[in-house]
């Protein structure tokens, strides 16, 4: 019921795409011959039950043998209803098969244990936990990933499909309505299995454009002199570069892209509002707030002087 909830539920059952149509009609099919299926038997039983029960001084109901007419109609029923499920079902594979129109937007999907990266080839953008899409337009998203197998899956809009190393897969839709849209790994993969989270953004075509300009820019320089610029150099002389890109200052991939971070909604693979208080709490101490985070604790502990500093030059990187 908790799935339910909004005006985007988690739901493959409240479909925003042609993709999440296809299957919520497949779904709706099955469900219905389902239904007719389940009236005909429980009605037959009720019937059975009643009109051959035992009464005293009655002998016990004939059983019928070789009714012939019985026998061809028990078995060719089911498979006529087999075929109106078969045929719905079989056109749908096809059709959701992951071919895209030439000119689909293309976006690349990695799993990481447990994050998501995006990369938008034909646009030069690398981010993470958050996709946005421009609502009505084509996009073929391939998904592949980093380490074990994860499954992509924003139920409102199509998947799922599995995350396999060395493997694309590949899903191909086009979102119907803007709106904010919750999915999640459909695989376990580990740990905090639970916690990969993502958020898939579709949104009007100004508003697409303007983040792809933003995204597509370098990362905001701090002012002299500001905590913002204090953040940056405690980033720069500890491990977080290792691990972090941010364009220009840190060339770590191990961790999610950061040079837009203060723009994302969510942080942690979309677990805790990207918001002061859950930054502190987690450049302090990632694993307490998701287990088995490859974020370690820092060692030795930033203080929370520079913890506050990392924030404020974080939170500038719009
Ligand atoms: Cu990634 Cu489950």
């Amino acid at each position: 019921m908790t799935g339910c909830a909004g005006p985007f539920p988690q739901s493959t059952l409240s479909p925003h795409s042609d993709f999440g149509r296809a299957i919520d009609g497949v779904f709706t099919g099955i469900f219905w011959w389902a239904a007719g299926v389940f009236v005909v038997v429980e009605a037959l039983l009720i019937v059975a039950l009643i009109r051959f029960r035992h009464r005293e001084g009655r002998p016990a109901p004939k059983p019928t043998h070789g009714h012939t007419v019985l026998e061809v109609a028990w078995t060719l029923a089911p498979a006529v209803i087999l075929v109106f499920v078969a045929v719905p079902t079989v056109r749908t594979i096809f059709a959701t098969a992951g071919e895209a129109a030439p000119d689909a937007l293309k976006v690349e999907v990695i799993g990481h244990q447990w994050w998501w990266e995006y990369k938008y080839p034909d646009l030069g953008i690398v981010t993470a936990n958050e996709m946005h899409l421009p609502v009505g337009t084509p996009v073929e998203v391939s998904i592949t990933s980093a380490d074990v197998i994860h499954s992509f899956w924003a139920p409102a809009l199509g998947g799922k499909r599995d995350a396999i190393p060395g493997h694309v897969n590949r899903i191909a839709f086009r979102a119907e309505a803007a709106g904010d849209y919750a999915g999640q790994c459909a695989e376990f993969c580990g740990a905090s299995h639970a916690n990969m989270r993502l958020r898939v953004l579709v949104e009007p075509d100004a508003a697409f454009q303007g983040w792809v300009e933003t995204e597509r820019a370098g990362p905001a320089v701090p002012a002299k002199g500001s905590l913002a610029e204090r953040g940056k150099a405690v980033f720069s002389r500890n491990a977080c570069l290792g691990c972090h890109t941010i364009q220009g200052v840190s060339p770590g991939i191990i961790g999610p892209n950061l040079t837009h971070v203060g723009s994302r909604t969510t942080l942690a693979g979309g677990m805790f509002p990207n918001d002061s208080a859950h930054l502190a709490s987690w450049i302090a101490d990632a694993p307490s707030l998701k287990p088995g985070s490859l974020m370690t604790r820092m060692k030795p502990p930033l203080t929370d002087a520079d913890i506050a500093a990392v924030i404020a030059y974080l939170q500038s990187l719009k």
